[in-house]
């Protein structure tokens, strides 16, 4: 359950000379040959990330260091990913609004319908995890653009993320690894980098007041990281993101949530999206001079003016856990044309270990 499986033989051998690690090829490298057409368009996307990570922050992380950190804490799972490892594939259109267009000169916003891949997933790295706990929905999505452009994302269902750099997420991680003895956290670890690093609880306290998500369609989306719109005069606008469910917020009585069980979310998502019932509003909040870009702890004020950057429709849901989302990463700095990144560190920090966990459930048998 908790193997590392990686050899750490190459840690530290770079073939670039940018600041983050590459130990994580060795993954790669280790993939069958029949992945090998996915391993090439990986790494032409691995390496232009990273090269626009290196661009955007020096912090250094090890990011197969970091997917084992995942696994020792969370157990390992094969052929799911490391994260948001229950999920289910759907397709979407979106079409951008006038708003969307006077922000940024992306393609996404010209108002045609845009084909999207989106994945909703539950929190965590249990592909078995409870539909019906206050936990962490997931929404990622692959805007198609044209000309082959494309726009990944992934959104969570929280205005904050559970830490805000990448060694702090490490440190948590670490912190919340079961003990081989006890097989559970030692609660003191736990206690002292919480204390450490309040800002790690943030999202925790926010589950907790929330109810359960009556279904993936009824509850908001956040971005976290702040990116900047930049339209075709050149003027740049920061701002986060939110999707919002056009049908509005639907939660769960704690009654009703034991009701439903454990496994309700992907037929509720297909019966709902056969109604023609799920959209979401992408609505961007527009930061402020003096407003803090560089932290997904730390949401804008809420009084920031929210714009409506066009409406996304899902349109149909995979039969089974496959789909077409099996073979992708959702790495938020594959980004288009007009949207740029923010110096937030955790933006940065992902693409490097997104790369690892598709290497490895690949390796091992992608199962979604
Ligand atoms: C350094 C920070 C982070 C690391 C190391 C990390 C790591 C990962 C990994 C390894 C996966 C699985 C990738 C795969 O197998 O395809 C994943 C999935 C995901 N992460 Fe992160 N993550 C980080 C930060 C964030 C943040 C800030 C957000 C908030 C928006 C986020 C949202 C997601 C979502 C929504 C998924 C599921 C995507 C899907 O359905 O494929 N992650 N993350």
């Amino acid at each position: 359950m908790r193997e590392s499986g990686v050899s750490h033989l190459h840690q530290g051998f770079c073939f670039f000379q940018y600041k983050i690690k590459c130990s994580f090829l060795v993954d790669l490298i280790k993939m069958p040959i029949h992945s090998y057409p996915i391993l090439s368009t990986l790494t032409v996307f691995t390496l232009s990330h990273l090269i626009m990570a290196s661009a955007i922050s020096a912090e250094t992380v090890d990011p197969v260091k970091m997917v084992d950190a995942f696994e020792a804490a969370g157990g390992k799972f094969e052929g799911y990913r490391r994260s948001g490892a229950k999920g289910i594939c759907a397709t979407a259109e979106f079409v951008g609004s006038t708003e969307g267009r006077t922000l940024s000169s992306a393609s996404v916003f010209s108002g045609q319908k845009i084909p999207v891949i989106v994945r909703f997933s539950v929190g965590g790295g249990n592909p078995k995890a409870a539909d019906n706990a206050k936990s962490q929905r997931n929404m990622a999505l692959q805007f198609n653009l044209a000309g082959g452009e494309t726009w990944q994302m992934g959104n969570i269902s929280a205005p904050v993320f559970g830490s805000s750099t990448p060694a702090q997420l490490l440190g948590r991680l670490e912190s919340l690894t079961p003990d081989p003895s006890t097989k559970a956290p030692n609660p003191e670890k736990v206690k002292a980098f919480a204390e450490a690093n309040p800002e790690v609880l943030l999202q925790g306290k926010y589950f907790a007041s929330q109810p359960v998500p009556a279904s993936f369609a009824s509850v908001n989306y956040w971005g976290v990281n702040a990116f900047a719109f930049v339209n075709s005069k050149g003027d740049k606008q920061f701002g986060k993101w939110i999707f919002e469910p056009s049908t509005g917020l639907m939660g769960l009585s704690d009654e009703e949530a034991k009701a439903k069980g454990p496994n309700f979310l992907f037929d509720e998502l297909r019966q709902r999206v056969k109604d023609g019932q799920v959209t979401f509003s992408f609505n961007l909040q527009l930061a402020e001079p003096g407003d803090r870009l560089d932290s997904a702890t730390v949401p804008l004020p809420e009084a920031r003016r929210k714009v409506t950057l066009g409406s996304l429709k899902v349109t149909a849901v995979s039969e089974d856990s496959g789909g077409a989302c099996r073979d992708i990463t959702f790495v938020p700095t594959v980004l288009p044309k007009g949207i740029e990144p923010s110096n937030d560190p955790m933006l940065a920090a992902r693409a490097a270990p997104y790369a690892v966990g598709i290497g490895r459930r690949l390796f091992e048998g992608s199962k979604q």
